[in-house]
């Protein structure tokens, strides 16, 4: 029987190895991680996180062919392939602070297999890497072999959260890279074989390592440039009178363009696009290529600067100043059907608005109050360390509330700001809201997801990213 072991039970690691062991019942999979609590989580009616469709997944193969384990060193010594998908956050000191990505934990992962193989491996890098990454685990590998061959494959991840088993049921690609030599390909073809469970041929490929590497960063830089490019252009809209939605729609309607992605918002958020276009612009300019750094440098300027002009929009529409105002915050996760907060653009404009001594009520389904109170107290990239490594418990910002209900995070509220497109905030009662807010009573729709003549008839000034500005707003700096 093949086995699988994978360092690192996070948001990839868990839900790419439910799948495997799913799909492939000949092959025993064991996801290991240092984090006890995460792996405890895995093991209990609580998963660590939240993803529609993992639960089933899980709970059918776990048991069977699929473990969870804080026994790291047997089941690495064990696996005939180890999949690395450990953290790979942004450097916060030294050499490319700010930019260059910290590979502490996968160099001290793959010192770890070095130490504890007896047999073959194929490594494979699951994280997202800078490029040539693959070489220098080859030679922290091939330094302390002890007569072990260890092949290492490239295999990025292309999943989405809040999608996360669908994309990984019915993938666009797999990518797999490998050295061009016998025992590369020889890696290459084992891991084709394992997709090649559910996966069609012709979407699994295969390259050379450094093109895997890259392919990786260049995907996330492409899908995060098209938000800042459809953002930039809803700033335009709100000056001239042009709506982003039927300007969107009709360039999308461009078959070389397409329809995806192009919905205007407060800004991108997630753990890897601004990390991973960092990593590239830090690539470049080690590379000598600062026109290219620059180019993208611009996508993650791009959108700060919308997260600064939706602040500005809140602060500036309300009299210039929301200081005591009770705001409502409606959803916290970085998109919908996640709970995951990693720079979610609610924590930039949650300090924004907090800098301008608003008070905040805060509702979201999935997020809870302990996340929610760590991210608006962490330093900037802290979030991105393994739990245990960061702060036990974190200053309480006072001017925050948590509350578990949208009606009651809205109460008394001189204004509302949407900053997750959940569905059941589609359909909230907003004439109730109105009923029961201050007045003048405004929206600030940070996700353009509702009707804004409807509330415009009950009675709110209302900002929706990209649309005609409402008379209240015209002519106000921001
Ligand atoms: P995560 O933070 O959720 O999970 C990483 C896990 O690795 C943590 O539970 C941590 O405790 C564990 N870990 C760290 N060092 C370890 C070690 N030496 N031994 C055992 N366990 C260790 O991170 P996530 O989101 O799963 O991302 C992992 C990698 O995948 C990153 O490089 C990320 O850029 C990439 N990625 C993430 C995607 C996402 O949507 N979250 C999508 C595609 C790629």
């Amino acid at each position: 029987m093949v086995k699988i072991c994978c360092i690192g039970a996070g948001y990839v690691g868990g839900p790419t190895m439910a799948v495997i062991a799913l799909k492939c019942p000949s092959i025993e999979v064991v996801v290991v991680d240092i984090s006890v609590s995460r792996i405890t989580a895995w093991n209990s009616d609580q998963l660590p996180i939240y993803e529609p469709g993992l639960e089933q997944v899980v709970k059918q193969c776990r048991g069977n062919n699929l473990f969870f384990s804080t026994d790291v060193e047997k089941h690495v010594s064990e696996a005939d392939i180890i999949f690395v998908s450990v953290n790979t956050p942004t450097k916060t000191r030294g050499l490319g602070a700010g930019k260059a990505a910290d590979l502490t934990y996968w160099e001290s992962a793959a010192r770890m297999i070095a130490n504890v193989s007896t047999s073959n491996k194929i490594v494979v890098e699951k994280s997202t890497v800078p490029v040539k990454t693959a070489e220098a685990i080859e030679k922290i590998l091939s330094f302390n072999s002890k007569g072990i061959n260890y092949q290492i494959l490239s295999n990025p991840e292309f999943l989405a959260e809040g999608t996360a088993i669908q994309d990984l049921f019915n993938p666009d690609r797999v990518l797999i890279g490998g050295r061009e030599t016998p025992e590369g390909q020889r890696a290459i073809q084992a891991l084709k074989d394992v997709y090649a469970h559910w996966v069609p041929e012709d979407r699994i490929i295969t390259t050379n390592l450094w093109s895997a590497e890259l392919s990786k960063l260049a995907a996330n830089a492409f899908l995060a440039q098209r938000i800042s490019s459809v953002n930039a252009m809803s700033a335009l809209c709100e000056a001239t009178g042009a709506d982003i939605a039927q300007v969107a729609d009709a360039v999308g309607k461009d078959t070389r363009i397409g329809p995806k992605f192009l919905n205007a918002s407060v800004g991108f958020g997630g753990s890897c696009f601004q990390k991973d276009i960092l990593n590239l612009i830090y690539i470049c300019e080690c590379n000598g290529l600062t026109e290219v750094a620059s180019y993208w440098k611009q996508v993650i300027k791009v959108n700060d600067y919308q997260k600064n002009r939706f602040v500005n929009k809140v602060v500036s529409s309300m009299f210039n100043t929301v200081s005591g105002k009770k705001i409502a915050v409606l959803g916290f996760a970085f998109k919908k059907d996640t709970g995951d907060t990693r720079e979610t653009p609610a924590i930039d404009v949650c300090k924004g608005l907090l800098g301008d001594k608003a008070r905040l009520s805060i509702y979201d389904p999935q997020v809870t109050e302990d996340q929610i109170q760590r991210d608006l107290s962490l330093n900037k990239f802290d979030w991105d360390h393994p739990v245990h490594l960061q702060p036990m418990s974190p200053n309480t910002v006072k001017q925050v509330s948590f509350v578990w209900d949208a009606y009651e995070a809205t109460k008394e509220s001189h204004g509302v700001c949407i900053l997750t497109e959940w569905d059941e905030f589609k359909s909230l009662d907003f004439q109730r809201i109105f009923d029961n807010m201050q007045k003048p009573a405004f929206v600030f729709d940070g996700r353009n997801i509702v009707d804004v003549k409807k509330l415009r008839d009950i009675g709110f000034i209302v900002y929706s990213i990209g649309k005609p500005l409402d008379p209240w707003l015209k002519g106000m700096s921001a």
